[in-house]
């Protein structure tokens, strides 16, 4: 089964307020902006949900997320390509949703993601599958679903993947993932495509995994992935990674082994602070002058430049405290919600709900974890903000919620969806009994 390209399904969704073009990607890259210093998400007031949600929550704008998946799909519209949304950046299903109809697929990394996927009507044929450490079960799970290809990452992979098919009586589409080994430069704990990281395989050795895989009777190789690293702001290492995947095609097709499928992976940035990445349409230029002439489908994984912006983390001051040597505010949202600042250091702006003109300082944002490590910004100039206030942690789309955990018992925060003048919660703020769900004291300690 090929997949379907370039496809728009019929049950696209209406975007309120605005249409989709590059002019308006670039004038306003999300729908969350102010209307008489109170911040709005597309038609909706954020105070408003917060007083009827509750705080902390995820925010995510429908018209934002629709926008930035065609400004990166609609790039590709004059060749072959498939885009599937990395969904570790975001997988909420109304999310998936949005994107199952405007005719995306997924890129996946375990079974729990497949799961999701297929829940939210996600085309199995749009689906591709890369990940280390890919278990036997998740394989068969992948291979009844019928997915689109499998991104294998070593050697054993191919042969565990040629036994689970065999036993299935089923034939396995794979691609392997090799290591191009080209310098992202972006942060060395999300660069991925360097001879020293563990994933795909060294791009000089795959020629004779290729050929191994060829000779595999339950394995059908169709393609060639990437994956060289996330949040880059540079479209050259793209380019430097795609000709070597493009030279291992032809050497591939020397050797009888055609290739169908050539999968970039994901990576392009976005801006938190003041990066200035390429826009979608820049990107999708350097790539496409590569590869006019190849009779190939190219799929891409882009995660963050569709979610990061679309989303934001709205939180409440709880306290506010000066020591001799600093100014701390301290808000009900924390690492455990949010942890790419403690984990990355990431930044991400941080903005009053409503603007009230008290002044400016210089302040630490924390939150109520019992670590240091548990902070939104440091010695960040921000708003005087008071016990009450709403503030809102921008860019909080990708890797906001998915990474989100219950460390110090801290029920998972709830997620909203704004479409147009609507609110709709997505996922519920979890309760004390889903903290324990599944726990049990065995019988003798009663
Ligand atoms: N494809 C593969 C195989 C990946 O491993 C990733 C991300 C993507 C696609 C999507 O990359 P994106 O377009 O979002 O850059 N938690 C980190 C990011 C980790 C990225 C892991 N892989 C963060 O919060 O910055």
């Amino acid at each position: 089964m090929a997949a379907s390209v370039n496809t728009r399904s019929p049950g696209s969704l209406e975007t309120p307020i605005l249409n989709t073009n590059e002019w308006e990607y670039q004038e306003h890259m999300h729908h969350f902006h102010y209307v008489n210093n109170e911040l709005y998400c597309e038609e909706v007031p954020v105070t408003q949900i917060a007083t009827e949600v509750g705080t902390p929550f995820y925010l995510y704008s429908y018209a934002t997320l629709k926008m930035h998946f065609h400004a990166f799909d609609g790039a590709f519209q004059d060749i072959a390509h498939l885009t599937c949304f990395s969904m570790k950046s975001n997988s909420n299903l109304a999310v998936l949703r949005l994107f199952a109809l405007e005719g995306g697929g997924v890129d996946i990394v375990s079974g729990g993601e497949l799961y999701r996927a297929l829940k939210a009507g996600i085309e199995p044929s749009k689906i591709v599958f890369s990940g280390v450490g890919k278990r036997s079960e998740d394989l068969a799970y992948a291979l009844e679903s019928d997915i689109l290809m499998f991104n294998i990452e070593s050697s054993q992979e191919i042969e565990r993947l040629d036994g689970v098919a065999r036993d299935l009586g089923k034939k396995a589409r794979v691609a392997i993932r090799v290591n191009p080994d080209v310098d992202p430069a972006t942060h060395p704990y999300i660069s991925t495509g360097l001879r020293e990281n563990k994933f795909g395989i060294d791009i000089r050795q795959a020629p004779e995994q290729y050929e191994m895989a060829a000779k595999m009777k339950n394995l059908q190789v169709t393609g060639v992935s990437c994956h060289i690293g996330s949040q880059l702001t540079q479209v050259d290492p793209f380019v430097e990674a795609l000709r070597r995947l493009l030279d291992l095609v032809d050497r591939l097709k020397q050797s009888g082994i055609s290739i169908q499928y050539l999968d970039l992976g994901g990576g392009l940035g976005i801006t938190y602070e003041r990066e200035a990445p390429p826009h979608p349409a820049e990107y999708a230029k350097a790539i496409k002058s590569e590869v006019k002439d190849k009779d190939l489908v190219l799929i891409f994984e882009p995660g963050r430049v569709i979610a990061g912006n679309a989303g934001i983390l709205v939180t409440q001051v709880l306290y506010t405290k000066s020591t001799p040597e600093k100014n701390f505010i301290v808000v009900d949202a924390a690492m455990n919600d949010l942890v790419r600042p403690s984990l990355y250091s990431s930044y991400h702006a941080i903005q009053p709900v409503v603007e009230r003109q008290r002044g400016r300082i210089k302040a630490d944002v924390v939150g109520p974890i019992c670590e240091s490590g548990d902070f939104f910004a440091k010695g960040r100039g921000v708003d005087a903000y008071e016990p009450g206030d709403l503030m809102a942690i921008m860019s909080a789309g990708a890797y906001g919620f998915t990474m989100a955990s219950n460390y110090n018992s801290r029920p998972r925060v709830a997620e909203v969806m704004v479409y147009g003048g609507q609110y709709y919660v997505v996922r519920k703020r979890e309760t004390y009994e889903d903290l324990i769900r599944g726990e049990v004291i065995p019988d003798f300690m009663r």
